[in-house]
């Protein structure tokens, strides 16, 4: 039997239960309809925003990326993604300053959020609890509760999907009814053939997991919703499997790093590079993936190449996130790594909160 169809040695290895989160993401996305219309946004109706800041860390900051991409091809003002704890300059009045952060206590979120409400922006907040949604209840601003008790990378579900459809809500963004139902049914779909109960020989995500097995990943991805994917996909190998991994991004990759491919082979060719592809890459974006992929040649262990699942822009980031994420939690549970615990992560914030 595969290591990832033994059910006994996944709940051994997985007692945190990161497999369900991910198995839950179709749920998630489902849960947040209801959340977004249970949420009081009527602060920031007919307000005329001058620009989109989105601020979070980690997991909760991947929100940004994503819906910077998705976004970027209608959305009339400009859109910041803002990691760490300073807002630019040119951030303030007639902005809408998005903080989402799961736990609600990360600090960089908490102080570029305090340099937007004391510049004067539009505010709204994303959190589970935590000291955010004491800045948020204690002066009125609007505020996108989601429940708790996850990890925040395995509530992205949560975290993504109610704070894009709170951009649709107020004018921002056009989210197009057809595009939700064919994305949340394709992932429906996929909570199928990417559960635990599906045997890995028709299982996608173990497939995924068992091709990058104990080799070294980088993830590649073309501007846009698959630079984010790639980001997130290395975000997720890193914090599930403890395992390092880098990232990076077409078209950029081609003016430095395949260069980098030159020497070294002996230790490249125990990396694996995984590139997210869509099936409609503009003819020169398609061409450059392939060549590159070539002149890796034989440098590189191997090359997984995921294509994106779906027609609309949605459904194709939510169906390539959605392979990635549960793929990473297999990954751990493969190498026998207990894919929930972040140690270094918490310590770090302890050590930091004793400075407060
Ligand atoms: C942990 C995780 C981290 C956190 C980050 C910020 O699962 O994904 O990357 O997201 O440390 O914390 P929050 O999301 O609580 O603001």
């Amino acid at each position: 039997m595969n290591d990832l169809d033994d059910l006994k040695r996944i709940r051994e290895i997985d007692p945190g239960g990161m497999l369900e989160a991910e198995e839950g993401f179709y749920g998630q996305l489902a849960e947040s309809k209801d959340i977004i219309a249970g949420t009081d946004l009527s602060s920031l109706y007919g307000k005329k925003f001058t620009g989109l800041a989105i601020l979070g860390m980690g997991g909760s900051g991947f929100s940004g990326d994503i819906i910077k991409a998705l976004a970027a091809d209608e959305i009339k003002i400009p859109v910041e993604v803002v990691k760490g704890y300073e807002l630019p300059a040119f951030i303030g009045k007639g902005w809408l300053v998005m903080a989402v952060s799961y736990s609600g206590n990360t600090e960089e979120t908490l102080n570029a959020l305090g340099q937007g409400i004391n510049r004067g922006s539009h505010i709204l907040v994303e959190c589970s609890g935590g000291r955010l949604e004491k800045v948020a209840s204690g002066s009125g601003y609007a505020l996108i509760k989601v429940p708790a008790g996850l990890q925040p990378r395995g509530a992205i579900g949560y975290l993504f999907y109610p704070a894009y459809l709170a951009l649709d809500k107020l004018g921002l963004i056009d989210i197009d009814e057809m595009d939700e139902d064919e994305a949340l049914g394709l992932i429906k779909e996929r909570s199928e053939s990417y559960n635990r109960n599906m045997p890995a020989a028709k299982n996608p995500a173990k497939k995924l997991a068992v091709e990058i097995g104990d080799r070294l990943p980088i993830v590649y991805g073309s501007e846009g919703i698959y630079a984010a994917l790639a980001y997130r996909l290395k975000c997720e190998i890193n914090e599930n499997g403890k395992t390092p991994c880098w990232w990076n991004s077409f078209a950029e990759l081609n003016h430095n790093e395949t260069v980098g491919w030159e020497r070294l082979s002996g230790i490249t060719r125990d990396f694996v590079v995984i590139t997210f592809r869509d099936p409609d890459e503009p003819p020169k974006m398609k061409a450059r993936i392939d060549v590159t992929l070539d002149q890796l040649g034989s440098n590189t262990g191997s090359i997984i190449q995921l294509m994106a699942e779906g027609k609309s822009k949605l459904a194709k980031a939510l169906s390539s996130l959605y392979l990635g994420d549960i793929a990473s939690v297999y990954h751990a549970i493969l190498n026998g790594i207990d894919p929930t615990p972040v140690e270094k992560i918490e310590s770090l914030k302890k050590e930091l909160a004793k400075l407060d």
